[in-house]
């Protein structure tokens, strides 16, 4: 059996947050942050609100708009680096809050090259023939985690969340995958908890995000040029046949750089950073909701997905969107 994509549903939290917010407390601005990445505004979540609540809210979006019945879901798998616990894992609980008793569940850390291997894992999963029906999560409550005193990180996190179902069926719609790792770069992009060293290297071990934006920066307009060549040739197709590319939405200077770089038109990108920031795991099907919801999407194109981000990680695939 094969892989194929049945519905997609995304969910963010109401709070709307612009950049002028950041005014109020940080020597920065509206114009700085839109300039340098392309983000307008982004959701915060509320006091109460956690990543397990914005994963049921792209649940049901999703079974609501497709008509789906997911009590016969076999395996969930939620890729977060903002759990609400550790343990039990944010699958256990979903599986729970959902009432999907005969599923297995996983989370999956690869920050924000999450979504990309959960498909890549469902994939796997169904094309074992272990399993017929994964639904894959990217959830996040970043603001949670987000230290308000850093001006360069900062600005750039909002909360959201996204899920797409997948099942098993003659002809699919997942192509063939590409995942990898360079965790030589951990200390460039950590969210540290016990431990006060990556890879040898004092941390600071305060719960919150520490980025060395420009070396990430560097290290994804240089390697996710590479990866969205990779993706394209394992998958016997050249750039022309790709309409739409949707990476993770860090920057828009990076999405830009990456285009420039492939020789791909950045206007057949698709982002979700501009209205809610840098989401991590829910960026992708965010932006791929925007996408169809726009009318830009259609059914038959050739989609690019490529996530990257802490670890470091990357992970990616093309789809040929069947909705
Ligand atoms: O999602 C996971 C993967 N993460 C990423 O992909 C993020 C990758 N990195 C980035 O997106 C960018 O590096 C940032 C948006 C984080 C920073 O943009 P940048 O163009 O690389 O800025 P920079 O760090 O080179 O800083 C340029 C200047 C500095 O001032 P000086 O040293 O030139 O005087 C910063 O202090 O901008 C200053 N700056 C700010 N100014 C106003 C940094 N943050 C701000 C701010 N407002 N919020």
């Amino acid at each position: 059996m094969q892989a194929k994509i049945t519905a997609i549903g995304t969910y963010a939290p109401e709070k709307v947050i612009d950049n002028h917010y950041f005014e109020t407390f940080l020597d920065t601005s509206d114009e700085w942050i839109r300039s340098r990445t392309g983000i307008v505004e982004r959701r915060f979540s509320a006091e109460n609100e956690y990543t397990s609540d914005l994963s049921i809210g792209a649940v049901k979006d999703l079974a609501l708009r497709y008509n789906k019945d997911i009590s016969d879901v076999d395996f969930i798998l939620v890729a977060t680096v903002t759990h609400d616990q550790i343990m039990p894992s944010m699958a256990c609980q979903l599986q729970h809050r959902l009432n999907i008793p005969n599923a297995a569940a996983l989370d999956i850390s690869a920050a924000c090259a999450g979504f990309g291997y959960g498909i890549t894992l469902a994939r796997s999963l169904i094309h074992s023939g272990m399993y017929r029906k994964v639904l894959v999560i990217g959830a996040e409550t970043l603001t949670k985690v987000t230290d308000f005193t850093d001006r360069t990180s900062c600005i750039l996190f909002g909360d959201g969340a996204g899920a797409l179902l997948i099942e098993a069926a003659e002809k699919g719609n997942v192509g063939e995958c590409i995942a990898g790792a360079e965790g030589s770069g951990g200390q460039d992009l950590y969210l540290s908890t016990l431990s006060t060293q990556v890879n040898g290297t004092p941390i600071q071990a305060n719960n919150k995000i520490v980025q060395n934006g420009r070396a990430v920066f560097r290290w994804a307009v240089t390697r996710m040029a590479e990866a969205f060549e990779a993706i394209v040739e394992k998958n016997g197709l050249t750039k022309e046949d790709i309409d739409w590319f949707i990476p993770h939405s860090a920057n828009m200077r990076i999405i830009e750089a990456i285009c420039q770089r492939v020789g791909f038109p950045v206007e057949k990108s698709l982002e979700s950073l501009s209205k809610y920031g840098n989401t991590s795991s829910a960026s992708i099907p965010l932006a791929l909701n925007e996408g169809i919801r726009a009318g830009k999407v259609k059914k038959g194109d050739k989609l690019l997905l490529l996530g990257f981000g802490g670890g470091l990680t990357y992970a990616g695939t093309v789809v040929e969107w069947g909705l």
